[in-house]
């Protein structure tokens, strides 16, 4: 049998501002991660999910996914190999369409498995190649945060035109990642704050360089060895992140919440207005705010500890 997986991401920093140029930081986020095993001989290639329901098959093109399909096919090709007679089964704990990479995760453990199997290897810069192309079957232009960091595994920064530079963690830290349970496509806000930077651009130019200047802090930040300096910078950067119209009700009072049971930092994440808040906590309050996080209305509450890296 064989066997290959992929953690989600979330991003740090600076989310919306990298659309325009600014920078930002994205961490592996490895409580939740997806899972593919390559189980045995079939008659002919398919992909199914833990409880067997059929999600693609080449052969089946009518009774799959369209999307997972594609995703399948293209992993295919840039492998340049054959649809191998196997039935591969996905077992992902990464919720879909909230910002943790879902997508990324699952491609990136279906190549490994899939070149595993076939007894090829692939070095990270391949697969991260095979992946990206995968993403543009779901998101159409993707950034690339997603598949650079799923695939890479660490803490990366990015900015637009540039290849992704490695982020130094001088010290561990632990984040809460709460589920607002809302959902927003990543278009809705982008498009939001395209629009406002029309309207009025000399405001948003001057709040997008804002969070860029954020994110350069961050970096210094990160690389030393207090992280819990971090915290007054995400609550600035989703202050922020709500003068541009990406925040929403209920993640103000997620943020709120864990600011007022002792969280050094708490911000949105991702494309707002949905989805999900970072805290950033310590043993001494870490149940109080995932309790506070809960009573504000979060779905669901994982933690989880970037560790320190070089
Ligand atoms: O929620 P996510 O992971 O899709 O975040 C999107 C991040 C944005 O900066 C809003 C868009 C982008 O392409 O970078």
């Amino acid at each position: 049998m064989t066997r290959a997986s992929a953690p989600a991401k979330v991003i740090l920093f600076g989310e919306h501002a990298v659309v325009h140029g600014q920078p930002a930081i994205a961490v592996p986020f490895p409580a939740l991660r997806a899972y593919v095993e390559i189980r045995g001989d079939a008659a002919a290639l398919e992909f199914r999910s833990h409880s067997g329901a059929l999600l693609a098959a080449p052969q089946l093109p009518q009774k799959s996914d369209p999307l997972l399909l594609q995703m399948l096919l293209t992993i295919l090709r840039g492998l340049a190999i054959d649809a191998p007679r196997v039935s591969i089964h996905l077992r992902s704990e990464i919720p879909q369409a909230c910002g943790f990479g879902s997508g990324a995760a699952v491609a990136t453990a279906l190549t490994r498995a899939l070149a595993c199997h076939a007894r090829l290897s692939i070095d990270a810069s391949r697969l991260n190649d095979i992946v990206f192309e995968t993403e543009s079957i779901f998101h159409g232009t993707p950034g690339g945060i997603d598949n650079a960091v799923v695939v890479h595994e660490r803490a990366l920064c990015f900015t637009k035109g540039k290849d992704p530079s490695r982020v130094r963690i001088g010290r561990p830290f632990d984040l809460l990642v709460a589920d607002s349970g809302d959902r927003c496509a990543t278009h809705i806000p982008v498009t939001a704050v395209r629009r406002q930077l029309q309207v009025n651009p000399g405001r948003t130019t001057a709040i997008l360089a804002d969070i860029g200047a954020i994110v350069e802090q961050a970096l210094e930040v990160l690389a030393g060895d207090l992280p819990f300096a971090l915290g007054p910078l995400m609550y600035r950067n989703h202050d922020l992140l709500g003068k541009l119209g990406v925040s929403s009700p209920v993640l103000d009072r997620l943020v709120c919440a864990a600011g007022c049971a002792g969280a050094a930092g708490a911000k949105l994440s991702g494309a707002g207005r949905g989805g999900n808040v970072i805290a950033l906590v310590d043993e001494s309050c870490s149940a109080e705010v995932a309790l506070a996080l809960q009573e504000a209305g979060a779905k669901q509450i994982w933690s989880t500890t970037i560790q320190a890296r070089g």
